[in-house]
Order: structure tokens, then sequence, then C-alpha cells
């Protein structure tokens, strides 16, 4: 199996209620190593940006306020298979859809502050490691 690296965000939801420790723990449970990690406070222009593939949906500008609201947790998780098995241990998009014992069955509060982000295949990793490290932040 191949070792990758994810990029993962703990939204405002999640750092407000002081969830950054315990998201963590799930993450690190599942064998996935926090290679990279930073708490930065998004500007309205980054997060637009970062969620720029959405822009035409109804809920991006709701999306773009929300991540740009409080501080996030910026992290490079790395495994065997770590895109698929963070995706699995963050659970569906809609908590409400979550299975038992992932972060958004835990943790979300509704569809849209949901707590995580996780990327979805190998290029929108590299692209979204890229958007907020540099290489020399990357500590294996
Ligand atoms: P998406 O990429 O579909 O989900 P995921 O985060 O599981 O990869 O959507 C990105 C984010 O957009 C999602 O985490 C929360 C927000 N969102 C809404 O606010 N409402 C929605 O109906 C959807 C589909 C997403």
């Amino acid at each position: 199996m191949a070792i990758e690296r994810t990029l993962s965000i703990i939204k405002p939801d999640a750092t407000r209620r002081n969830l950054t420790g315990k998201i963590n723990a799930k993450f690190e449970d599942a064998g996935l190593r926090i290679v990279a990690q930073k708490r930065i406070k998004l500007s309205a222009e980054q997060a637009g940006k970062f969620y720029e593939v959405h822009k035409d949906r109804p809920f991006y500008g709701e999306l773009v306020e929300f991540m740009a609201s409080e501080p996030v947790v910026v992290q490079v998780l790395e495994g065997e298979n770590a895109i698929a098995k963070n995706r699995e241990v963050m659970g569906a998009t809609n908590p409400a859809q979550a299975d038992e014992g992932t972060i958004r069955k835990e943790f979300a509060l509704s569809v849209g502050e949901n707590s995580v982000h996780g990327s979805d295949a190998p290029e929108t990793a590299k692209e979204e490691i890229a958007f907020f490290f540099s290489g020399l932040e990357l500590v294996g």
C-alpha cells in the first residue's frame, strides 16, 4: 500500500469548541501521523480561493464566511492510503449521514459546520498541501 499525504483542516466550529486534541486523537488512533500543523486565521479571500472549486454552488458564500470566521488548524496527515483513510475517519459531509465513531458523527454541528476538511484525491492533496505549507515545514 502506498504511503500518502493529505491536507486536513480542523474547521472553526471545532477550534471554537476546543476539540483540536480530540480530533487529532482520532487521526492518530487510525494510524495517521500529523507531519505538519499550524493554527491560522484565514482571510475571506484566502478561504474563497481554497474553496474556489465550489464558487458556483449555492452554499459558497456561507462556506467562505464560516471558514474565515475564527481560527482553523491546518495539517498534513501521512500514512498508508492517507487520503481515503482520512475521509473514512471524517465521515460523510452531512453529519446526519455519518457512520458511528467518525469525527463528523461525533462532533459536527451541521452540513456546513462539519468540523473537518480532508483532500479527496492525490492531485487535490498535492495542491492543497502546497496552498498552506512549504516543503521545509513537512517533517515526516
Ligand atoms: P464537499 O466537497 O461536497 O464535501 P467534503 O467536505 O465532505 O469533501 O463540500 C465542501 C464543504 O462545503 C463541506 O464540507 C461543507 C460545505 N457544504 C455546505 O455547506 N452545504 C452543502 O450542501 C454541501 C454539499 C457542502
